[in-house]
């Protein structure tokens, strides 16, 4: 029986609940699977950093180290709490941003995905989402501007001023460009290479290095795209993209975008991966505004589950299977308030109940 240790670390705001939606789904799949999985709960985010005054506990990381995987829910905490926290212990830069660059998972792995039963969400109008928005983004998550060298000071005219630095080299653009051949290997061979050439060198070279990587990849059809442009054309046509890899900010702004597309940002799970450990997240924060409500839904955080069994597990089928499962509830007319607009005709659950349901329906599954 093959056993992986998973580090869980729930976060702040909704990430505990959302993330006991996602281990009931883990037991199903170890209860019917020759697996087992050692769930390492471990301190994480604003809340870890009032208990345990740090943000990424030393304990913590090494449970991360130790682990096969980390689930991680979400950080975060409202404005005035994180106002209590010194600016480089707050959860984004002293524990999120630090977990990145300790595992060096590189490339980020966000779909897009607005199957049928979802379809609903999308703010989109049906002729626009014709067949469905299926897109996988690839961001660069360990470079750029969020690594690069920063200062802050005085200039000479006794000015404040901030200096910020986006970097990368070759090798860091080489690797990330060659995930993104590879996933467009698998599907439908067009690659959107996201940048912005006509401003900044960082992107000239970036470019250069796609079409330097490109010829490993005779089959694949590379097309560039400006940033600005494809902000545009995301909402206009989202039918036309499939892969699409880009540097670290762009990929948090169009990601988000992505989110936008669907309709929310809770349909939103991702996947963080290095060469030699992943771990898995929402793209979303933590929502103080709901946390403890039971109003949350944790399809982006189960979703993390089925692309941790997928990537890191070698578990296709029942990642499929969980996919499928929460599609079905959303098909059933289930959903949960944070989803739902006015108009919306659905029937609403908690958070627990849709948990539940996705348990359920992976039951059914073979
Ligand atoms: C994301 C988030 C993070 C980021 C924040 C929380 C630092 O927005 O994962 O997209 O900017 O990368
Ligand atoms: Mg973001």
């Amino acid at each position: 029986m093959k056993n992986y240790k998973i580090a869980i670390l729930a976060g702040d705001g909704i990430g505990p609940e959302i993330m006991k939606e996602a281990v009931k789904v883990l037991k199903l799949v170890e209860e019917r699977n020759d697996v087992q999985f050692t769930l390492c709960e471990a301190p994480f985010g604003g809340t870890a950093y009032f208990e345990y005054g740090h943000p990424f506990p030393e304990q913590t990381k090494k449970i991360c180290d130790e682990a096969d995987a980390v689930l991680k829910g979400t950080i975060g905490l409202s404005h005035e709490e994180s106002e209590k926290i010194p600016v480089d212990l707050r959860p984004e830069r002293g524990a999120l941003l630090p977990l990145r660059k300790r595992l060096n998972t590189y490339a980020n792995i966000r779909p897009v995905y607005l199957p049928r039963e979802l379809a609903h969400f999308s703010p989109l109008k049906p002729e626009i989402i014709g067949d469905g928005i299926d897109i996988i983004m690839i961001r660069e998550l360990v470079g750029g501007l969020y690594f690069g060298e920063k200062e802050l000071g005085v200039n000479a005219r006794g000015l404040r001023y901030v200096k910020e630095t986006l970097e990368y080299d070759e090798e860091q653009i080489a690797r990330i460009v060659h995930v993104a051949f590879r996933q467009s290997m698998k599907r439908k061979r067009i690659l959107h290479n996201i940048h912005k050439a006509n401003v900044l060198k960082s992107s000239v070279l970036w470019n250069e290095i796609v079409e330097e990587v490109a010829r490993e990849y005779p089959e694949v059809e590379v097309k560039h795209l400006l940033v600005d442009a494809a902000a545009t054309l995301l909402c206009l046509k989202p039918g036309q993209f499939d892969v699409m890899v880009m540097e670290n900010m762009f990929g948090d702004i169009l990601s988000d975008q992505g989110g936008g597309l669907l309709g929310s940002l809770g349909l939103m799970p991702s996947a963080c991966l290095g060469d030699h450990t992943a771990y898995y997240e929402p793209s979303h924060g933590s929502a103080p505004d709901i946390a403890g409500k039971n109003m949350a839904n944790p399809y982006s955080m189960i979703g993390s589950v089925a692309m941790m069994l997928e990537l890191s597990f070698d578990m296709a089928k029942e990642s499929k299977n969980i996919w499928h499962a929460m599609q079905s509830v959303f098909g059933q007319g289930y959903s949960t308030p944070d989803l739902s607009r006015p108009g919306c005709n659905v029937k609403m659950i908690s958070t627990g109940e849709f948990g539940d349901r996705v348990v359920e329906e992976l039951r059914k599954s073979g």
